[in-house]
C-alpha cells in the first residue's frame, strides 16, 4: 500500500528517496511527500497530491536540501486524499511517515488534545508524531521516545521518525508493517520494500516484528520487542534494479506478461531432475513432513486466491483431501483442522496483511506444519512460515498480478507432484510425464504471446461494454475467476466469473449482445458439457469469445469469436489459457485509456486489512 523511503547521508538526499519513491508508486498513489533536514538542522518539507512526479516538479521550485530525509507515497486510509493529510506529519521538531493502521487512534488523539497538541490533518499517522514528540520530553533520546509510543499503539505500523535538533539519525518501528535497512557505504537507508533502494544498495536487513532500530550513516543499532540488541541477517539481494525498468514496452504489466516463459524457467530451474520433482526444493525436511501429509489447507487472497482454487483441484485429482479459503474469511471463523494437515500460504508479496495473519493463527490452530509460496525473498511470510518456496518470477510492478499467477501455479503443480509421490498417490511415470510437461510451458507460452494482434483484435468488441462474463469448467473455472478480475481491475469492467454449468441457475437472465461473454475451452473431459453451456449462451443472442483447443474442434460463426491455442494437456492448460485473458484485459484498458500499471483505488501489496 503506501511507501516509505529514508535515508541518511553527507550527499544531499533528496534524489535518492525521489528516486525510492518511483520506485515504489505502485503500491499506493494518491500523494506524496519528504521532510529533509540539512547540517544545521533546518527541516524542509514538501507534499503534493496525486503522482511523484507532481512532488519532484515541485521540489524544483521549492528544493529542499540535507543529508537526512524521510519520503512517503500514501494510499488513503483515514482521511481523504489531500496535502494536507499526505505525510511527513510534524509535531514541532518531530517529522514521521506511517504505512499500516493505528487502531486506537481515536482514543490517542483525544489524550494528546487534553495535554494541548492540535491536529491538522484527519490521518491516524498524525497521533504518532505528536506521541513521540511528547515523549521526548522525558525521554533521554529520540529512540527512547519512539519506544515509549510504540508501548502505546494498537494496529500495525511500520514507520520512520527524524528530530531536526538530532540531524543525523532516524529512528524507525516495525510491527505488522515491513520496513527494511539497507546498508551503503558511509550511507544508509530504510524503506518499505527493497525494491526502493536497489539503486543504491543490494544489502539489506529485514525487520522483525517489534523491531525498533536507529540508522545513522555509519551504523545500524537494532532492538527486539524488549528492547533487547538483535542483530538481524545480512542479505545480498539478486534482484536487478533493471527488473524494475520498463525498458522497451510501453507498460510494466505488459514487460510482465512477456516475460512469463523466462519467469517460469525460473521457477523450474533447478527444481526437476531429470523425471522427478526435487522434494529437497521445497525444504531440507520437506520429504519427512511430505509424507505424514493427509490434508491441504490453502490460504491466500484474490489472484493468489485464484492459483489457490486451481491447485485444489490437483490435490483432490490425486486423492489428497484440499481445502482453499479466503484468508480474510478463514482468519475470523473457527476453521476445523484435520489431522496431519500442511497449511500451504500463496501470496506474490509475502505482506499481505490478511493472508499473514492467517498464518500467525494457524500456527495455534495445530497445522501439522507450514510452507509459503511466495515471490518475494525476505518477506514476513517466508520468514514466518516452516517452509518457503520462491516463485521466482522477479519484481512485479504492475498492480495486475501476471507473471506472479503463473509462476504460482507452476510452483503448486511441482507441490501437488511431491507430495502426492510422497503418498504414494502417483506413479513415477505419472511424474515423469508431469515433469515433462512443467518443462514444456515456456513454450506453449511463446506460442500464445504470439497471438497477441488476433487478441487486439477481440478487445475492440469489449472497450464499449459496461458487463462481461467468463465462463469455465474444473480447473478452468479460477481461470475464469482470474479473466474476470483481471478485466475488472484494469479495465473497469464489470466482469463476473460463472462454473458454466451454474449459467441456467441465475446468469443467463443477463445475456444479450451487450454482454460479451468469454470461455476458456481446452481439450478435456468436461468440454461436451462446455459446449452444451455455450449454446445456452448463443441461442440467447449472447456473443461468445472462446480460447480453444483446436482438438475441440469449434469454428468461428455467427455469435462465436474463436482463438485456438496450440494442444495443451489438462494440468498445464489452466497455466497456459491464463495468458489470452491476460493480454485481452490489457488491450481492453489500453483502447479505454485507463491507468493500467496503477488502476484506480488499487494497490499492489495490501499491507492493511
Ligand atoms: C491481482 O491482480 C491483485 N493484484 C490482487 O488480487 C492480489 O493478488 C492480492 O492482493 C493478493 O496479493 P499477494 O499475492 O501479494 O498476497
Amino acid at each position: 500500500m503506501c511507501g516509505i523511503v529514508g535515508a541518511v547521508a553527507q550527499r544531499d538526499v533528496a534524489p535518492i528517496l525521489i528516486e525510492g519513491l518511483k520506485r515504489l508508486e505502485y503500491r499506493g498513489y494518491d500523494s506524496a511527500g519528504l521532510a529533509v533536514i540539512d547540517k544545521e538542522g533546518v527541516m524542509g518539507r514538501l507534499r503534493r497530491m496525486g503522482k511523484v512526479r507532481e512532488l519532484e516538479d515541485a521540489l524544483q521550485v521549492e528544493p529542499v536540501q540535507g543529508g537526512t530525509g524521510i519520503a512517503h507515497t500514501r494510499w488513503a486510509t483515514h482521511g481523504e486524499p489531500s496535502e494536507r493529510n499526505a505525510h511527513p506529519h510534524v509535531s514541532g521538531d518531530i517529522a514521521v511517515v506511517h504505512n499500516g493502521i493505528i487502531e486506537n487512534h481515536e482514543v490517542l488523539r483525544e489524550q494528546l488534545k487534553g495535554l494541548g497538541y492540535v491536529f491538522v490533518s484527519d490521518t491516524d499517522t498524525e497521533v504518532i508524531a505528536h506521541l513521540i514528540h511528547h515523549e521526548r520530553k522525558s525521554a533521554a533520546s529520540l529512540l527512547e521516545a519512539l519506544q515509549k509510543t510504540v508501548a502505546q499503539l494498537e494496529g500495525a505500523y511500520g514507520t520512520v521518525i527524524v528530530d531536526r535538533r538530532e540531524p543525523d539519525h532516524l529512528v524507525v518501528a516495525r510491527s505488522g508493517s515491513p520496513l527494511v535497512v539497507g546498508h551503503g557505504i558511509g550511507e544508509n537507508y530504510v524503506a518499505s520494500d527493497q525494491l526502493a533502494l536497489l539503486p543504491v544498495t543490494h544489502r539489506f536487513q529485514y525487520l522483525e516484528e517489534g523491531d525498533v532500530a536507529e540508522v545513522t550513516r555509519e551504523s545500524v543499532d537494532i532492538y527486539d520487542l524488549h528492547g533487547n540488541p538483535v542483530e538481524r541477517e545480512l542479505l545480498d539481494s539478486d534482484l536487478d534494479h533493471e527488473a524494475t525498468e520498463k525498458g522497451p514496452y510501453r507498460h510494466f504489466m505488459l514487460k510482465e506478461i512477456f516475460e512469463q516463459p523466462d519467469a517460469i524457467n525460473s521457477t523450474l530451474e533447478g527444481r526437476l531432475t531429470d523425471n522427478h520433482v526435487a522434494i529437497e526444493s521445497f525444504g531440507h525436511n520437506a520429504r519427512e513432513i511430505f509424507s505424514k501429509v493427509k490434508a491441504i489447507q490453502l490460504i491466500a487472497c484474490g489472484t493468489s486466491y485464484n492459483a489457490g482454487m486451481v491447485a485444489r483441484n490437483w490435490f483432490e485429482d490425486m486423492g489428497i483431501p484440499c481445502r482453499v479459503e479466503i484468508a480474510s474469511e478463514f482468519r475470523y471463523r473457527k476453521a476445523f483442522v484435520p489431522e496431519n494437515c500442511l497449511l500451504v500460504t500463496i501470496s506474490q508479496s509475502g505482506e499481505t496483511a490478511d493472508t499473514l495473519a492467517a498464518l500467525r493463527l494457524a500456527k495455534e490452530q495445530g497445522f501439522m506444519s507450514s510452507l509459503t509460496v511466495c515471490n518475494v525473498p525476505g518477506s514476513s511470510m517466508v520468514r514466518e512460515s516452516d517452509m518457503a518456496f520462491m516463485t521466482r518470477a522477479g519484481a512485479e510492478i504492475g498492480v495486475a498480478s501476471t507473471k506472479a499467477f503463473t509462476t504460482q501455479l507452476t510452483a503448486l503443480a511441482m507441490l501437488v507432484t511431491a507430495i502426492a509421490r510422497c503418498n504414494n498417490k502417483m506413479t513415477e511415470k505419472e511424474e515423469t510425464q508431469i515433469v515433462s510437461e512443467l518443462r514444456s510451458l515456456p513454450h506453449l507460452i511463446k506460442d500464445v504471446l504470439q497471438q497477441k494482434d488476433a487478441i487486439t483484435e477481440l478487445a475492440e468488441d469489449f472497450s464499449d461494454k459496461h458487463h462481461s462474463l467468463f465462463l469455465g469448467r474444473g480447473t478452468m473455472y479460477p481461470i475464469a475467476m482470474e479473466g474476470a478480475l483481471k478485466l475488472k481491475e484494469i479495465s473497469y469492467i464489470h466482469a463476473e466469473a460463472y462454473a458454466a454449468g451454474e449459467l441456467k441457475h441465475g446468469p443467463l437472465a443477463l445475456i444479450d449482445s451487450e454482454m460479451p461473454v468469454v470461455v476458456v475451452a481446452p481439450n478435456n473431459e468436461l468440454l461436451e458439457k462446455l459446449k452444451s453451456n455455450m449454446e445456452e449462451v448463443r441461442a440467447r443472442g449472447g456473443q461468445l469469445y472462446v480460447f480453444a483447443d483446436p482438438r475441440a474442434r469449434l469454428s468461428a460463426g455467427e455469435g462465436v469469436k474463436v482463438i485456438n491455442l496450440a494442444e495443451v494437456s489438462d494440468m498445464m492448460a489452466p497455466i497456459v489459457y491464463t495468458v489470452p485473458l491476460q493480454l485481452l484485459s490489457y488491450d481492453v484498458a489500453l483502447i479505454k485509456g485507463t491507468d493500467v500499471d496503477q488502476p484506480r483505488n488499487l494497490a499492489k501489496s495490501v499491507t492493511v486489512e
